[in-house]
């Protein structure tokens, strides 16, 4: 089994990537092989809700220029994932944004109903809500988020500074447990013939009251 971490933040040895690596230490020891991926510091294009990729149907983005189509390649042989993004203006990082959006939305397939978490790192406030932010897009994918003793956050500004905060790390530990028992929790399941349900698709109601344009409410 494998799990897939990414780093997004484009300081490539900052504190997200040592909250990773903390997370990956423990995975290891559970016997279950990691790959952590930074997304690099290059520009990343958001999504241009041009439909290509729902047309194609093939789980790739038509930008081919930069990590997103090899990311969902990746993820594809991976069996669960770890997003982790420095917070920035209590929000996630923006390249990390653009890439969650095109991966998803090209690429969500490969990741459906396979556990995931989202982490982040601040210095001091927006953590919260930013690792909520990244879990928003397992949870319309059918993906178990996975969680631990404390929100998934840790803290820090300077690179190293995470190093300070003993909660978090162990907060980052006790996740890779959780995501581990879980793994290995979905293959005993597999092997007693208890596989992911098939889920409903299908039916899309957009919220639009034409009736309310003119009227009250
Ligand atoms: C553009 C920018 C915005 C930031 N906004 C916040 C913020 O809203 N809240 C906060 O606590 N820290 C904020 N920070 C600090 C980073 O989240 C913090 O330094 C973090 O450790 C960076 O993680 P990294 O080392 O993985 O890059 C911001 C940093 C930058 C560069």
């Amino acid at each position: 089994m494998k799990v897939l971490l990414v780093n997004g933040s484009p300081r490539k040895n900052g504190n997200t990537d040592r909250a990773l690596e903390e997370c990956a230490a423990v995975l290891n020891q559970e016997g279950i092989e990691t790959e952590l991926i930074w997304i690099g510091a290059q520009a990343i294009r958001g999504c241009t809700a041009c439909g290509a990729c729902s047309r194609n149907g093939d789980c790739r983005c038509i930008f081919d220029d930069d990590i997103v189509n090899p990311l969902i390649r990746k993820a594809a042989e991976a069996d669960g994932y770890i997003f982790g993004s420095p917070v920035y203006y209590a929000g996630l990082n923006g390249s990390l944004k653009s890439l969650m959006d095109r991966m998803f939305y090209a690429g969500g397939a490969v990741m459906r109903q396979k556990p995931a978490a989202g982490i982040a790192c601040a210095r001091r406030a927006g953590a919260t809500i930013t690792a909520d932010e990244i879990n928003k897009f397992f949870q319309i994918n059918g993906m178990p988020v996975v969680s631990s003793t404390y929100w998934n956050i840790v803290h820090g500004r300077g690179a190293g500074e995470v190093e300070g905060d003993g909660e978090g790390l162990q907060t980052m530990r006790n996740l890779a447990r959780s995501m581990a028992w879980l793994l290995k929790c979905i293959q005993a399941g597999a092997q007693a013939g208890i596989t992911a349900p098939e889920l409903e698709r299908g039916t899309m109601t957009n919220m639009v009251r034409g009736d309310l344009i003119d009227g009250a409410n």
